[in-house]
């Protein structure tokens, strides 16, 4: 049995830099046609002149692969009208990040108050450029991203124009906020559908599976099942691969982020038949967001076959979910 998906999108994506960035952007480049490439390096992405800089790294490491990466902008509240303007021929979207909220987000908002954020905000949405938003308060780990739901309520109440994306949502109440406001979508990551915190801590404590946000409860994996698997036309698939070098996903203070890029379409695959849904593959990995962000992808199939794909235990140094498991789908190269 074979599926083929045409121009596979990654909506939510870190290739960090450097060494790391050689090792894993040709795994995303080889089965994904377009990724949204998060600006979370250190320092962030904040100038046009760091971001076109940023994008030519990448199209080295990538060789001659059939990929486009989508770039994005760390959020700064002080990004003028004009400069977005400018900013807007190289960008996607703009990332926001709560100061302090994950991986490298030092830089980011220390406030939400809607006035601090109101001339930026004002301009995306002219300008019609997608806000992102790492949506998580400092609160209690597990309730962090459910608080941050008002947050999310005077975003896009206010801001009525304003493309939202929660993303990588964790929570029934997350998936409830899409129904109740026009301009909030979703991305949702590969391990949240597969996992809990059950998975993460709840026998022997696993560094690769721990992530930001945190996984939830069974309700909540519930919830962001069926919105995934029904191809609900809100969500789109971001896998928040999040590389880190194995000594610091295998010591005392493991780095958030789970790696995911180079297996995800296959366990996507596994998840889609065996819940009887193929057919919604395509929307949920790429259809969709090309809806949401209004634009066309690069012309690119990628062929997946039941046939069993051992996962390496390592790519280069980092070690990826399911490592040394079993899928029942592989990528036909
Ligand atoms: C991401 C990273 O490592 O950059 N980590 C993570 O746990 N998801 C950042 C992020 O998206 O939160
Ligand atoms: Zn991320």
């Amino acid at each position: 049995m074979t599926i083929t998906i045409k121009a596979p999108l990654d909506m939510h994506l870190h290739l960090r830099d450097a060494e790391m960035l050689k090792v894993v952007a040709p795994l995303s480049a080889q089965t994904f046609s377009n990724a949204i490439i998060m600006p979370n390096l250190v320092p962030p992405v904040t100038t046009i002149e760091a971001l076109k800089e940023y994008k030519q790294r990448i199209m080295s490491a990538i060789g001659n692969e059939k990929f486009e990466p989508l770039m994005t902008l760390f959020f700064r509240n002080d990004y003028t009208y004009d400069f977005l303007k400018e900013a807007k021929k190289y960008i996607s979207a703009i990332k926001l990040y709560p100061s302090g909220a994950t991986t490298n987000s030092e830089g980011g908002v220390t406030s939400m108050d809607i006035e601090s954020l109101r001339e930026t905000f004002e301009a995306m949405s002219e300008l019609e450029i997608p806000l992102c938003v790492h949506g998580e308060t400092n609160g209690f780990v597990m309730d962090r991203e459910a608080e941050f739901g008002s947050v999310y309520e005077q975003f896009a109440s206010n801001f009525p124009k304003l493309k939202i994306i929660m993303e990588h949502i964790t929570t029934k109440n997350s998936v409830d906020l899409l129904e109740k406001y026009d301009n909030l979508y979703a991305t949702i990551t590969l391990q949240h559908l597969f996992i809990t915190l059950d998975d993460v801590a709840g026998g022997m404590l696993k560094p690769h599976l721990f992530c930001k946000p945190i996984a939830k409860r069974y309700e909540d994996r519930e919830a962001l099942l069926k919105v995934a698997l029904s191809g609900h036309p809100k969500v789109m698939f971001g896998s928040d691969s999040a590389p880190h070098p194995t000594h610091k996903k295998e010591c005392c203070g493991c780095a958030a982020g789970v790696f995911t890029a180079p297996i995800a379409l296959q366990a996507l695959a596994g998840l889609f038949e065996k819940n009887n849904v193929l057919e919604n593959l395509q929307s949920f990995v790429s259809n969709n967001a090309q809806k949401i962000y209004s634009f066309k992808p690069l012309e690119k199939n990628i062929v997946l076959e039941k046939t069993p794909f051992k996962v390496p235990n390592s790519y280069g140094d980092v070690v990826p979910m399911f490592a040394g498991e079993e899928l029942a789908w592989s990528i036909k190269f």
